[in-house]
């Protein structure tokens, strides 16, 4: 006679107990989704699209990486995927990255992608086979006996020692690094503290993993949003810290938080912006 109200209050509980994580987690609603559906198509097409047409010249065994990828999620409980299980993986995809062109960011993503896309100078990690086929995607492996992605729900990055999406990033940004030669752009975000945040992918990997004798100039482009707040800049906050790393280290480096073509990109696309109508009179001017 207890049990249907006993299950029933603690169905309520539950529910609140969801709403409150969706609430306060900005995170809860994606903690509820699973492996992304259709990963294996979007994974090998995006592999084959990548050396057919993006990379022609490239030779990679798409069924190869899918298989040792599948492999390296689906043999370990889905939150103990270490960096070093997706060692095979990263063997069949080796590539090498053009010097002088590598842009690094962080929590600069939509003015990155408008930047390279304008400037066509620039190589992201979003741009190497590993960073093209995985970018957005989704997925663990399930902790139950029949081995398989699980496309129900996947534990939330913070929850997990070692989470199958983000040993993946971790190895993937290492190489990245690594491999720059040349000079490299570094764009960070002036409008937020800690630009320079020692616990993001650049700050805790990508900046570990560079090599002085092969990197000529760490090139640092502080942008603020065009309405400010402007918290940051070459010469406050955390961007001091990195460059007193990259001093320590022996890098050479430059650094700018007025890049006019960066406030042009951002004005584009907010041309009634204050500064930018400044910007527009004195092109205008130039003209005549
Ligand atoms: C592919 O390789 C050939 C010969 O090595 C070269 O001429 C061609 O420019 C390359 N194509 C691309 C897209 O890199
Ligand atoms: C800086 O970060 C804030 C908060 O994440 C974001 O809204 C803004 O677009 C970022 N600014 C630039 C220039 O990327
Ligand atoms: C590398 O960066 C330095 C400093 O910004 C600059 O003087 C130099 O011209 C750059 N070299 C190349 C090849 O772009």
């Amino acid at each position: 006679m207890n049990l249907p109200k006993t299950s029933s209050t603690f169905r309520i509980f539950h529910m609140r107990i969801c709403f409150l994580i969706v609430l306060f987690s900005p995170d809860g609603l994606r903690a509820e989704m699973g492996t992304t559906p259709n990963l294996k198509h979007i994974v090998k097409g995006r592999c084959y699209s990548y050396i057919t047409l993006v990379n022609p010249n490239s030779s990679y065994d798409c069924e190869k990486i899918w298989r040792e990828f599948e492999e390296a999620v689906v043999r370990e409980s889905p939150c103990n995927v270490k960096v070093k299980d997706y060692r095979r993986m990263f063997r069949a995809m080796q590539q090498t990255l053009p010097c002088g062109k590598l842009l690094f960011w962080s929590k600069t993503r939509e003015l990155m992608h408008n930047y390279a896309a304008v400037t066509r100078r620039f190589w992201t990690l979003e741009d190497t086979l590993v960073g093209y086929m995985f970018n957005d995607l989704i997925w663990c492996g399930q902790e139950r006996e029949d081995r398989g992605f699980d496309f129900n729900s996947c534990p939330e990055w913070s929850t997990c020692v070692n989470h199958p999406v983000y040993s993946l990033w971790r190895q993937a940004s290492q190489n990245f690094a690594a491999a720059a030669c040349g000079n490299i752009t570094v764009l960070l975000n002036g409008s937020i503290d800690n630009a320079f945040n020692k616990k993001s992918m650049f700050g805790s990997v990508e900046l570990d993993s560079l090599n002085p004798r092969m990197v000529d100039h760490v090139n640092i482009k502080v942008v603020a949003n065009l309405e400010g707040p402007f918290i940051e800049s070459c010469s406050q906050g955390s961007i001091v810290d990195l460059i007193n790393v990259l001093q320590k280290r022996g890098f050479h480096w430059t650094c700018t938080d007025s890049d006019l073509t960066l406030m042009n990109i951002q004005c584009v696309q907010n041309p009634q912006q204050f500064s930018c109508l400044t910007c527009a009179k004195s092109l205008q001017h130039r003209d005549l």
